[in-house]
């Protein structure tokens, strides 16, 4: 036998050499939730390691978290009232609002990120505003821009929608430049299934749908090539930066959209792939530390530049 592959996989420092893909902590995103109060930590029981925190306690936690070399972080809010549009979304002393400008005092190069969405804030539970029955686009799009400014006013340095309306990008866009943020990026969830994935993050965030699914809005998980036609129109509007979530079910997904991709491209490792894992870890039926590590690993070999994921805190302690 001239050709014998394991040749490669002899030793570890062999194995090291050889190694194709590298995942550094700086690609990771950490996803945060805040909601008013003070010294709370509260833990969100579906993700084990996740937490409510009050905006001095996220500060902390960010603080935590820069000084373990990871460099971003994207931010959810608990508002503490609710209404059929929204509205204390973009209330300038919102939750999400207080926190972007606390985190950016105490780490200004933090980088950070928000969600822009309505179901946090609706008390319906939809990502916009309701018209006969249904999410209404257009008008959910203006509010959207709303929110948007008042997370740039704020200090915020990327939006990321991910309420799936068409036209938000652009329409964003054209609201943070007419306030003069021309820095402010838009990181778009251009590629967003309707999946099941998302449970624990719907009972985190207290935002399932009260009627009805999101299926009108958010992706069938059967379709591949509308994937880029909703990636090519968010380059098109001006995103910096595309997402496809959720990752592990997509990663086919994230492979088709990374390679039409001229900008860079993240993935979101979201709730539902945190609890499993988790869960299975926590009965002892798989290896938690070597389960995650594939997982990330997996996501970036797909190629996403960029994984927002629960487990950036524990992967950064891994590696460090
Ligand atoms: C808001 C939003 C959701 C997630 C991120 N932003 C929930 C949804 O669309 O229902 C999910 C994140 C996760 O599951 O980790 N629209």
């Amino acid at each position: 036998m001239k050709i014998r592959p394991r040749r490669l996989r002899k030793t570890s420092a062999v194995r090291d050499m050889v190694r194709e893909t590298g995942l550094s902590v700086k690609n990771l995103i950490a996803p945060l939730f805040v909601k008013h109060g003070n010294n709370v930590k509260d833990p969100i029981p579906s993700m084990p390691g996740q937490y409510h925190f009050s905006v001095d306690m996220l500060v902390k936690e960010a603080e935590d978290l820069w000084s373990l070399g990871v460099l971003s972080i994207i931010i959810f809010g608990l508002p503490d009232r609710k209404d059929s549009v929204g509205s204390s979304s973009w209330d300038r002393e919102g939750i999400v609002q207080q926190a972007v400008s606390a985190v950016k005092k105490a780490v200004p190069d933090m980088v950070v990120i928000t969600d822009v969405c309505l179901c946090e804030y609706t008390d319906h539970g939809h990502c916009g505003v309701i018209k006969d029955g249904a999410v209404d686009n257009d008008a959910t799009v203006e509010l959207l821009v709303r929110q948007a400014i008042t997370h740039a006013d704020a200090g915020v340095d990327f939006v990321a929608p991910s309420d799936m309306m068409d036209g938000r990008v652009g329409a964003i866009r054209d609201g943070l430049d007419s306030k003069g943020y021309y820095n402010v990026g838009i990181l778009s969830y251009a590629v967003k299934y309707a999946s099941a994935f998302y449970g624990p993050f719907r009972d985190a965030a207290d935002s399932a749908p009260q009627f009805g699914d999101r299926c009108s809005y958010q992706m069938d998980p059967a379709n591949a090539r509308e994937a880029i036609r909703e990636a090519s129109c968010d380059i098109e509007e001006g995103a910096d930066i595309i997402m496809v979530k959720p990752a592990i079910p997509y990663l086919d997904i994230v492979r088709r959209v990374s390679d039409i991709s001229p900008v860079p491209v993240a993935a979101y490792n979201v709730s539902g792939e945190y609890a499993m894992l988790k869960a299975a870890a926590k009965n002892g039926w798989i290896d938690g530390e070597r389960a995650m590590t594939e997982m990330l690993v997996s996501i970036k070999r797909a190629g996403a530049d960029l994984i927002l994921t629960y487990f950036a805190k524990e992967y950064a302690h891994l590696m460090g």
